[in-house]
């Protein structure tokens, strides 16, 4: 279109590679040589298109106008209407009007900015880089029939000089990409860490807990009833009074002991399942607290909660233990509702009460941690939260469906 001088162009030139030094990101870098590139090659619109995401995707970067190649990246390369450019099909693009070149306008093609604008002349030149097409370069005017050859081979030095620095922008932002991913990913997996560790901390806790209840009760009780046999073996008549004591001390310490056990080991869980389990434990915590708490028990689960692994039921199992033994201690709640769900691809259950609510500056106490731990362990989400209309609070953790078994899509 313009003829130049080479000194002239080459002025130019060196202007782009000036302007270009110091821009550490795409559009600010596009921007800052958009003048000098105008300067040699006229334009309306200018964009440069990178690729990214192992060559499916591409991002647009553009100046002069806006328009939806760049409003939305990424968009796939197989939609660009120069395609067959980024696919390395074709060396370069020239079309005295694009809105009616077929090359532009296939099935498909993210084609119509060029017509909402009215782009109609344009050229491409891909972006190389030791011969890897990473991009491309794309002048383009409202006029058609507006540019020649001699635009194309400029605005192949232009590309020449942009790729380079557009490969390192490129290989820039990917670096910082993954080294956030990274470093994501490496606090997830300390919290993980140091989540298992409190939970191994308070296993051990209530290993020693069981130990002590053990010894202060069982082995207690039964050095009482040892010498209380003693006593009697001493006797030559034993009465039916003394008897029956000793059977209901006797009963009484079983009693313990198999309380001792059930809480070290939830039995109901395997011998009647998940949804006998909960009520079970509401029905006996709600009772021992004393408070007056009405509950309820809703299960839609038809049974696949029970198909569950051993270690994940009973680890959901805990979480919703602890979340209603903060209802009971913490809630000062009328009401206490458990729901179990089939639904949203998985298993949810939900611990809602109307109570108090969970106050701005609580107390960290390790219940809560190790409900998260517990969720995080078996690749459920966990959340605990106001409940409706910010009365009371609301306990979730979602089991998605990749861990859940023996089910049919
Ligand atoms: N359902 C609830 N209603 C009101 N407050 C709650 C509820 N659940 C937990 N909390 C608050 O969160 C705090 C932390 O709970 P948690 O981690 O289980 O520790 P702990 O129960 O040992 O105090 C509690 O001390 C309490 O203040
Ligand atoms: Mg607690």
């Amino acid at each position: 279109m313009l003829k130049m001088a080479p000194a002239v162009l080459l002025d130019h030139y060196i202007g782009i590679s000036r302007l270009l030094a110091g821009q550490l990101e795409f559009h600010s870098a596009i921007r800052a040589v958009a003048i000098e590139i105008s300067q040699i090659i006229p334009h309306d619109h200018l964009d440069v298109c990178i690729i990214m995401h192992g060559g499916k995707y591409h991002t647009a970067y553009e100046t002069g106008l806006e328009t939806a190649w760049g409003n939305y990246p990424p968009a796939l390369v197989s939609q660009s209407p120069i395609r067959a450019l980024l696919w390395g099909e074709e060396p370069f693009m020239l079309t005295e009007d694009a809105l009616v070149d077929e090359r532009f306008n296939f099935e498909g093609a993210f084609i119509q900015p060029a017509f909402e604008q009215g782009l109609r002349s344009r050229i491409h030149l891909p972006l190389k880089v030791e011969g890897d097409i990473i991009g491309a370069l794309s002048c383009s005017s409202h006029q058609p029939h507006f540019y020649t050859m001699e635009d194309v081979d400029n605005a192949r030095s232009i590309a020449d000089l942009l790729s380079a620095y557009f490969f390192a922008l490129r290989a820039a932002d990917q670096a910082q990409k993954s080294a956030i991913v990274e470093a994501e990913t490496r606090v997830r997996e300390e919290a993980l860490r140091l989540g298992a560790l409190n939970l191994t901390e308070a296993l051990e806790r209530e290993r020693q807990r069981i130990g002590m209840d053990l010894h202060d009760q069982t082995l207690a009780d039964l050095t009482r009833l040892a010498r209380w046999l003693e006593r009697l073996a001493g006797e030559r008549v034993v009465s039916g009074d003394e008897l029956e004591g000793l059977s209901r001390s006797l009963q009484q310490s079983m009693q313990d002991l198999r309380q001792i056990i059930e809480e070290a080991k939830p039995s109901v869980l395997q011998l009647f399942g998940f949804s006998q389990a909960v009520e079970n434990h509401l029905d006996r915590s709600i009772r021992d607290s004393g408070a007056k708490l009405q509950q309820q028990l809703i299960d839609e689960t038809n049974g696949i909660i029970d198909q569950l692994d051993e270690t994940v039921s009973i680890a959901l199992f805990r979480i919703t233990q602890e979340a209603i033994n903060n209802v009971i201690r913490h809630a000062r709640a009328n009401r206490i509702v458990v729901c179990l769900r089939e639904h949203g691809g998985g298993i949810s259950i939900e611990v809602l009460d109307d109570g108090f609510g969970l106050k701005t500056r609580r107390r960290v106490g390790g219940g809560i941690n190790n409900m998260k731990t517990r969720a995080r362990l078996i690749s459920a989400k966990f959340s605990v939260g106001p409940n409706q209309d910010n009365k009371g609070t609301r306990v979730i953790v979602h089991l998605p469906l990749a861990t859940v078994p023996n089910r049919e899509l």
